[in-house]
């Protein structure tokens, strides 16, 4: 790899073999994390080289620094900061609930768990709809959070603004099929596209969002035929759920993926763990063991009163002596 350094203004370089480090000195704190490009395990151009590779391209969304940390330790290529955080995160009805202000915070806290993941985050609803400085300021606040791409829903009315975002340089990723954002216009959350006319409209939706440098399309709940058809007619890459295998790669909820949404079982779905299950019984076990005083033992607790009051006098720090923004505990000073 080839890594040259500059400092200022420069933009990433284009693929990985010309990679450019960032250096600005002066800046420190939170400027500092949101100005310095973080080094990426991928980059919006390998989106269209894993298309054109015929390799597909794995996505889950993720909300929050912890779950991120996992994302960050697997092999996923990317991260979706879906308004889908509205009702997993939040426990919200719909995506309708999911403020620009609430996706920063997700966006901030993910990319601070998955440095080098490639995150898109989503414009919440209306975000875009309201005209160009509102749609402008709800980017700004989501890139300046650390994501590296926004995605939308639909093109009907704003093909315009997802030009002017992507002339900005700024990657914009599409979003057909069920949009959930538009949950009452649709009347529910209903399989799109599944006559020969609907999937005609799709087609054509797919091809304007494409001519207004969308540099992939999210297809959600489109029945195999038309998702396949999009794919096959688009040159940019389409990212399926609940839309068959012959699309470019797959996106599923983390809460779904890891059965954290007991009870939410659509077809499209394939949970990998019952993380739910595994989570409540570890539960039960810590509390059984805090009713019957088997935890914590000997071994879990600060028996020697000398050394506990020289390990603990530095257990927690003042927000500028650890740098990281809070009074909180470092582990690694109180693990002994
Ligand atoms: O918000 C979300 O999680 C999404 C995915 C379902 C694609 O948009």
């Amino acid at each position: 790899m080839n890594v040259g350094k500059f400092s200022g203004s420069e933009s990433r370089a284009a693929d990985n073999s010309d990679k450019i480090e960032f250096s600005c000195g002066a800046l420190t704190g939170e400027l500092m994390e949101h100005a310095l490009p973080r080094r990426l395990s991928m980059n919006v151009q390998d989106f269209q080289k894993m298309k054109d590779a015929g390799r597909k391209i794995s996505m889950v969304t993720c909300y929050d620094y912890s779950s991120a940390r996992a994302v960050a330790d697997s092999n996923i290529d990317c991260i979706l900061v879906g308004d889908s955080l509205a009702m997993t995160m939040h426990g919200y009805q719909t995506t309708l609930s999911a403020t620009t202000a609430m996706m920063a915070l997700h966006t901030a806290a993910v990319a601070r768990g998955a440095p080098a993941k490639f995150i898109v985050a989503d414009l919440p609803f209306l975000s875009y709809r309201k005209g160009l400085k509102d749609a402008m300021d709800a980017v700004h606040e989501l890139m300046s959070a650390g994501a590296q791409a926004v995605k939308l829903e639909g093109v009907r009315g704003h093909a315009d603004i997802v030009r002017h975002i992507v002339d900005s340089g700024v990657p914009v990723m599409g979003h057909l099929g069920l949009t959930p954002q538009s949950v009452h216009g649709l009347g529910g959350m209903k399989v799109q596209a599944r006559t020969n006319a609907a999937v005609k409209v799709l087609t054509a939706e797919a091809r304007e969002l494409e001519e207004a440098g969308c540099f992939a399309i999210v297809l959600e709940c489109v029945p195999t035929p038309g998702a396949r058809r999009v794919t096959e007619l688009l040159r940019i890459p389409t990212i399926g759920i609940g839309a068959g295998t012959h699309v470019s790669g797959q996106v599923l909820v983390y809460q779904d993926v890891l059965g954290l949404n007991p009870g939410f079982k659509p077809k499209f779905l394939r949970v990998y763990a019952n993380t739910f299950d595994v989570i409540r019984t570890a539960l039960n076990a810590y509390d059984s063991d805090v009713k019957s005083a088997a935890f914590p033992s000997e071994s879990e607790s600060y028996s020697d009163l000398q050394s506990t009051e020289q390990r603990g006098t530095k257990r927690t720090e003042h927000p500028a002596q650890n740098g990281r923004g809070s009074g909180i505990t470092v582990a690694s000073e109180i693990s002994h």
